[in-house]
């Protein structure tokens, strides 16, 4: 059975009443056996989100946290925080934090070791943006990116690595399909893993594509060659789109 993860990153989007509603219908649909999905909403609807998860399928997970376990660092949250407020799963270096909050690659890496120390897995986001792509040095970029961004190898098997080409987002544009193969190919080899063995499945880090992934691209995105799930940010915001997607990994 091959695992596919489908993960819905709310942003900053919806109040009580719109996390309430979205996730009843997420909760209310049958999730296809390989599939791992976990939602990731704002902060503030961690609590609610995660109480009505409660004997679900679907994890909970938050879309960031501090480096740090504690302390005088007003605004952020520490990742035991997250882990005590019910996430299984937190995203770190998306390129919105990237870019709108200068988030480096080192701080991205402990960020990342911070969410595997208090049992979290990080989903860790790296991604060309299009004068990368356009002058053809992205897979350069993205080793770069990649490598900064990891924590220790040791822990392989407790992250997931998410390939979002900046100019993907929120666009309505996507690579080719050759194209993300390359990419989750280059990323998986710098884990020294070889996409098409699938014995190496059970322990192999899950890279997983996001960028305007829609019900209509989904099924052959998730299809691709080294694709091991999706990360969906605007279709995840209504339900029947997501249902949609979790629906097309089956
Ligand atoms: P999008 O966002 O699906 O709206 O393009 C993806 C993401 O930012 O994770």
């Amino acid at each position: 059975m091959t695992i596919k993860h489908i993960l819905g990153n709310w942003k900053m989007h919806g109040q009580k009443k719109q996390a309430i509603e979205l996730t009843q219908a997420i909760v209310a649909f049958k999730i296809p056996e390989n599939v791992k999905t976990a939602v990731f909403p704002p902060f503030t609807s961690l609590h609610i989100v995660a109480s009505e998860l409660i004997a679900s399928k679907i994890a909970l997970g938050a879309q960031d946290c501090s480096n740090e376990i504690g302390g005088a660092f007003t605004g952020d949250i520490s990742t035991l925080m997250l882990a005590e407020a019910g996430c299984k799963y937190v995203i770190v270096g998306h390129s919105e934090r990237r870019a709108q909050h200068n988030e480096s690659s080192e701080l991205v890496k402990h960020k990342a070791e911070a969410a595997i120390s208090a049992g979290l897995i990080p989903v860790i986001c790296v991604g060309e943006n299009i004068g990368e792509r356009e002058s053809g040095t992205y897979l350069q970029a993205i080793t770069k990116q990649t490598k900064d961004s990891l924590p220790s190898l040791a822990h392989s098997s407790k992250f997931i690595i998410a390939y979002e080409p900046v100019w993907a987002i929120g666009s309505g544009k996507t690579p080719s399909l050759a194209e993300i193969t390359e990419v989750h190919k280059t990323i998986a080899s710098l884990l020294s893993y070889d996409t098409s063995v699938a014995k190496h499945d059970a322990v192999k880090t899950a890279i997983v594509y996001g960028g305007s992934v829609k019900p209509e691209n989904a099924r052959e995105i998730l299809a691709s060659e080294g694709v091991d799930g999706v990360l969906v940010g605007g279709a995840s915001l209504k339900a029947e789109e997501f249902c949609k997607i979790i629906e097309s990994a089956a």
